[in-house]
């Protein structure tokens, strides 16, 4: 048994996932992953309510009634009793009561589709291999990577897949829900706390599928407004310092990435860039991690569709400083 206990302790390890409270489904950050959390608990206190009560009487009729020396009677046969049969009967209903009503309740109000909904805020969710689109069609706003939501207000989601069957989730708002081809998953999530949260692919989809993070950004309704009218702001003037490197982006990275507020393109949209989480969604934001990433798309995201452009030192230095200018 004691040779057991250090993979017991590695396994407890690896199962709280590492401690990242923004990537955890028992640190919710909103109602439904309050309600689902609830659940979680209901249930598993039920099942522990039993377990319990089960082994106590189970260790108890063991000790008690074992067969004793030169004790040869039969004891008592209960088979058909009434009485017993009842209590093994409605003892079970109620506790499965006592979990299906929460359960059920909340089942259809987490099913409710808000895609009508006035007060809440609409965003078309996209999957592609290996980042994520969000678009805001009544904001007018396309973006990639970075969701950012307003606190205290419901987010309506409309999730589907541009090639292969991914799964959106977000920890700790709730979730999670298929991101499929041709078919409009619909689900809620409602932020009620300040902070940048941590989103993840939840199904097996290509190489990278354990690459394919995007960020939260869950903000004050202050700083979502100011956010808005950042993003459809007339897009500053690029400084001459920038110059070159828009040249260079144009020439190379245009063709997949647009930059306009509500463009749509074949990689992600990078307007509002520079104020980004991350890079691709798993690089800390810098210029040197943007430039390896540049360099060699592959080699930090496996199977990703961006190529390897092939752009010199000095390219990328200066196509670097362009893209620093998108806030
Ligand atoms: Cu997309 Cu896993």
């Amino acid at each position: 048994m004691w040779r057991l206990a250090p993979l017991i302790g590695v396994l407890a390890f690896i199962l709280t996932g590492c401690g990242d409270p923004t990537l955890s489904a028992l640190t919710p950050k909103g109602p439904v992953a309050r309600d689902q959390m609830f659940l979680m608990i209901l249930s598993l206190s039920v099942m522990i309510f039993v377990f319990v009560v089960v082994m106590a009487i189970y260790i108890y009729v063991l000790v008690r009634y074992r067969r004793r020396k030169g004790d040869n009677k039969i004891p008592k046969q209960v088979e058909g009793n009434h009485k017993l049969e009842i209590l093994w009967t409605v003892i079970p209903i109620i506790l499965l009561i006592i979990i299906a009503v929460p359960s059920i309740t909340q089942t259809f109000d987490q099913a409710r589709d808000m895609r009508k909904e006035k007060d809440a805020i609409h965003v078309n969710v996209i999957g592609h291999q290996f980042w994520w689109q969000f678009e805001y069609p009544d904001l007018g706003i396309t973006t990639a990577q970075d969701l950012v939501i307003p606190t205290g207000k419901y987010v309506s989601f409309d999730v589907v897949s541009a090639d292969t069957n991914h799964s959106f989730w977000i920890p700790v708002l709730g979730g999670k829900i298929d991101a499929n081809r041709g078919i409009h998953n619909v689900f809620y999530l409602k932020s009620d706390e300040v902070g940048i949260f941590k989103g993840k692919c939840a199904e097996l989809c290509g190489a990278s599928h354990a690459l394919m993070d995007f960020k939260v950004n869950s903000v004050s309704s202050a700083e979502f407004d100011a956010w808005v009218n950042k993003m459809k702001a007339p897009p500053a003037a690029v400084p001459a310092s920038a110059a070159k490197g828009e040249q260079i982006f144009k020439d190379n990275c245009m063709s997949c990435h647009a930059t306009g507020v509500n463009d749509k393109s074949f990689g992600p949209n990078l307007n509002g860039f520079a104020s980004r989480e991350m890079v691709a969604g798993i690089l800390e934001h810098n210029d040197a991690n943007l430039k390896r990433w540049i360099n060699d798309p592959l080699a930090e995201k496996p199977g990703a569709t961006m190529p390897k452009v092939g752009l010199n030192d000095d390219q990328l230095n200066e196509v670097i400083k362009y893209l620093d200018t998108l806030k």
